[in-house]
C-alpha cells in the first residue's frame, strides 16, 4: 500500500445544533502499515447512523465521544489487505469501527469476520446491526403476541422498516410513523404495514386513535419527542415501550422537555418502558442472523438500502439523514 493515499474525514468542530458538512474536514495521509497482531482494512461500505451525531457531542454515550481533530468514528465493512495476525487472512471481509476513512489499521481482535456469501449491503443492513436492533428490540424487549398492535416511529428508516416487518411476521397489526406521503405509501403498499401516519402533518393524537382503534400494545420508539408523547396516551394496559433511540433530540441544542404522563401513565396502565443496546443480546447473534437471513430468503422481510456513492459525500449524507432523505439503511460506498 506504500504510496497510496488514505482520505480521512476529521471532526473539525462540534455542532451546536443540526450537523452539517461544515463540521468536518477532509485530510489526506499515507496509508498506514499494520504492526504485530494488526490488520490493514480497506473500507468498502460505511454505515451512517443517527448515533454518529450523538458521538459528536461531548457527553459520552455507550461509547466515548469523538474528539475534534480525530477521524470521525463510524462502523464499516471492509476487506483485509494486509495482515500481521494469525487468525485473519488477506481477502477476509470484516466489520468494525473502521472510521470515516479509506483504510484503517485495526487490532485483529477489534474486527469481526463476516460471511462473504451474503451481499455486502445486506451484511451492513438486514443481517447487521440494523436488522439485529429491530429483531432484538421487538422480540426481546417488546415481546409481541399475535393480534397485538405495534406502533413504530421512523418506520421508513433502517431499524424501523425492519421492526415493522418483523412485527407483521409475529402476527401483529402494525402502524408506522414517517415523514411525508411517499414514505407512508411505501410502508403500506410495499412493506405490508397496516397503516402509516405522516407525523409531520397529522394531528398525532387523533391520527393514532384512528389508526390504532384497539390501542397500542407495543410502541417501538426510535424518536422520542412528539410521537412518544402521543403514543403514551394510546397505550393499552400492560403495554411495552421499546426505547431504541431518540432521533428527535440528537440535534437539539438543549434537551427537550420530558413527556407528560411519565410516570403517571406508566403507573396507571402498568406500562414497561425499557431501553436496550443491540450488543446486549450478541450472545445469540448467529441464531438471530440465521433467522433474519431465512426471512429474507423466503421473501417475508424486504431489505431496502439507500446507497450514497463516495466517501467524499459522507458528511452531506449524514445531514440528509436528519432531513429525512434516506429510505431504509443509509450506507456510503467507499470502495
Ligand atoms: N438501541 C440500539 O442498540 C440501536 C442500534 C441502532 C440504532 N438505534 C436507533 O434506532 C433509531 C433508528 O436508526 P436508523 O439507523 O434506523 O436510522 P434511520 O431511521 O434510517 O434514519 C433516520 C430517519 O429518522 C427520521 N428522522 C430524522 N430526524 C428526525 C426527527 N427529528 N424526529 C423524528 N424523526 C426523524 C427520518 O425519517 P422521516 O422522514 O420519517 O422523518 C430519517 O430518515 C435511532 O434512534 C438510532 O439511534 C438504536
Amino acid at each position: 500500500m506504500t504510496g497510496s493515499i488514505n482520505r480521512q474525514w476529521i471532526l473539525a468542530a462540534r455542532p451546536a445544533g443540526m450537523v452539517g458538512p461544515e463540521h468536518f474536514t477532509l485530510r489526506e495521509k499515507p496509508v498506514p502499515a499494520p504492526g504485530q497482531g494488526e490488520v490493514l482494512v480497506r473500507t468498502r461500505l460505511l454505515s451512517l447512523d443517527p448515533a454518529n451525531r450523538a458521538w459528536m457531542s461531548p457527553a459520552p454515550t455507550y461509547r466515548a465521544p469523538v474528539m475534534p481533530g480525530d477521524v470521525m468514528h463510524g462502523f464499516a465493512l471492509g476487506e483485509v489487505v494486509q495482515s500481521n495476525a494469525p487468525d485473519v487472512s488477506v481477502g477476509d471481509l470484516v466489520e468494525g469501527m473502521l472510521g470515516w476513512q479509506d483504510y484503517a489499521v485495526m487490532k485483529a481482535t477489534e474486527v469481526a469476520r463476516r460471511d462473504a456469501r451474503y451481499r455486502p449491503e445486506a451484511l451492513m443492513g438486514v443481517l447487521g446491526i440494523t436488522g439485529l436492533t429491530a429483531y432484538y428490540g421487538l422480540r426481546e424487549v417488546g415481546r409481541p403476541k399475535p393480534g397485538e398492535t405495534v406502533l413504530v416511529s421512523a418506520a421508513a428508516g433502517a431499524v424501523g422498516s425492519f421492526a415493522g416487518q418483523i412485527a407483521k411476521i409475529e402476527g401483529c397489526r402494525v402502524v408506522g410513523t414517517a415523514g411525508g406521503p411517499e414514505k407512508c405509501a411505501w410502508l403500506t403498499q410495499e412493506l405490508g404495514f397496516d397503516a402509516a401516519i405522516d407525523y409531520k402533518s397529522a394531528d398525532l393524537r387523533a391520527a393514532l386513535k384512528d389508526a390504532c382503534p384497539r390501542g397500542i400494545d407495543i410502541y417501538f420508539d426510535n424518536t422520542g419527542g412528539a410521537v412518544l408523547q402521543a403514543a403514551l396516551f394510546q397505550m393499552n394496559t400492560g403495554g411495552r415501550i421499546v426505547c431504541c433511540g431518540n432521533l428527535s433530540q440528537y440535534n437539539a441544542e438543549k434537551p427537550g422537555p420530558g413527556p407528560m404522563g411519565v410516570p403517571g401513565l406508566l403507573v396507571v396502565k402498568r406500562l414497561r418502558m425499557e431501553g436496550f443496546i443491540v450488543m446486549d443480546y450478541f450472545a445469540t447473534r448467529p441464531q438471530a442472523e440465521a433467522t433474519l437471513a431465512k426471512w429474507v430468503e423466503e421473501g417475508r422481510l424486504k431489505a431496502q438500502e439507500d446507497i450514497v456513492e463516495g466517501l467524499e459525500n459522507a458528511p452531506a449524507a449524514l445531514a440528509g439523514m436528519f432531513a429525512g432523505r434516506n429510505r431504509g439503511k443509509l450506507l456510503v460506498r467507499v470502495a
